[in-house]
């Protein structure tokens, strides 16, 4: 299977959320390639609209994001790894995600949820997962800019894995926390190999915080106060 993983973290390789990516694909059994947007020059589109106009879907910009997109038209499977940003995406990352515009056509047609789509990959023909993390305890509320931004760009099918709680990804004594989110994420990623879904067992867990809010808050507070005094 061709699998493109975009990783949105400046963190690149200590990324995170490529951690819970990495789960996912070996969950998968899978290799995929890699891009990290920070280090690729990516403008931001420039509503020129020649993609729907003149070119049949092609970008007429002179940049790297060219060869992404291409990529993205060549994968069996996209994850975009992507550490929540202000509720969104990092700016390198929403860039390349506003680029994604020439998949789509100007014409458009209403879905069966109701809502008026672009024809293109709105439709879900390209298989897409979101894996995302964040600093914050709460699941609910703080990804859900980011999952409708990608469930509405590449269909309701797109599965997505939201963990809260990120601080603790990165902490050296915290692997033994961790390490049950991480085999779930692995079974994600076997799951969604065999049925193109993440069980809602499965998702109910990924959904849950490694630890009590006030006791992740307790840890973050003591962390940043250390790190003021030094
Ligand atoms: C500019 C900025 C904005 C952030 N906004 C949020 C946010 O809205 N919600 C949240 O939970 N965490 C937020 N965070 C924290 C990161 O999402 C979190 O540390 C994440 O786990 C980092 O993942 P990474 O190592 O893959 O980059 C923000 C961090 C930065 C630097």
């Amino acid at each position: 299977m061709n699998v493109l993983v975009i990783n949105g973290s400046p963190n690149k390789e200590k990324s995170a959320t490529l951690t819970l990516t990495k789960a996912f694909l070996h969950g998968m059994n899978e290799t995929a390639k890699f891009i990290n947007t920070t280090d690729l020059q990516i403008n931001p589109c420039r509503a020129c609209y020649a993609c729907w106009m003149a070119t049949g879907g092609h970008c007429v910009q002179k940049d790297d994001a060219i060869s992404v997109l291409e990529m993205i038209r060549a994968a069996d499977l996209v994850i975009w790894s992507i550490p929540v940003y202000c509720y969104s995406a990092p700016a390198q990352c929403k860039g390349l995600m506003d680029r994604t515009l020439c998949f789509n056509q100007p014409q458009m047609y209403i879905g069966k949820d109701d809502r008026a789509h672009h024809y293109g990959y709105e439709d879900g023909t390209k298989k897409t997962v979101l894996i995302t993390s964040g600093g914050l305890p709460d699941v609910t509320g703080n990804f859900d800019g980011l999952v409708f931004q990608l469930k509405h760009m590449f269909g309701p099918n797109t599965a997505a894995i939201c963990c809260a709680e990120g601080a603790l990804l990165m902490q050296q004594d915290t692997a033994e926390i961790v390490r049950p989110y991480l085999n779930t994420v692995e079974r994600a990623g076997a799951e969604y190999k065999e049925g193109g879904r993440i069980s809602p067992k499965t998702q109910e867990i990924l959904n849950t915080p490694f630890i009590p809010r006030e006791d992740y808050i307790r840890n973050v507070n003591n962390l940043f106060g250390k790190m003021k005094s030094c």
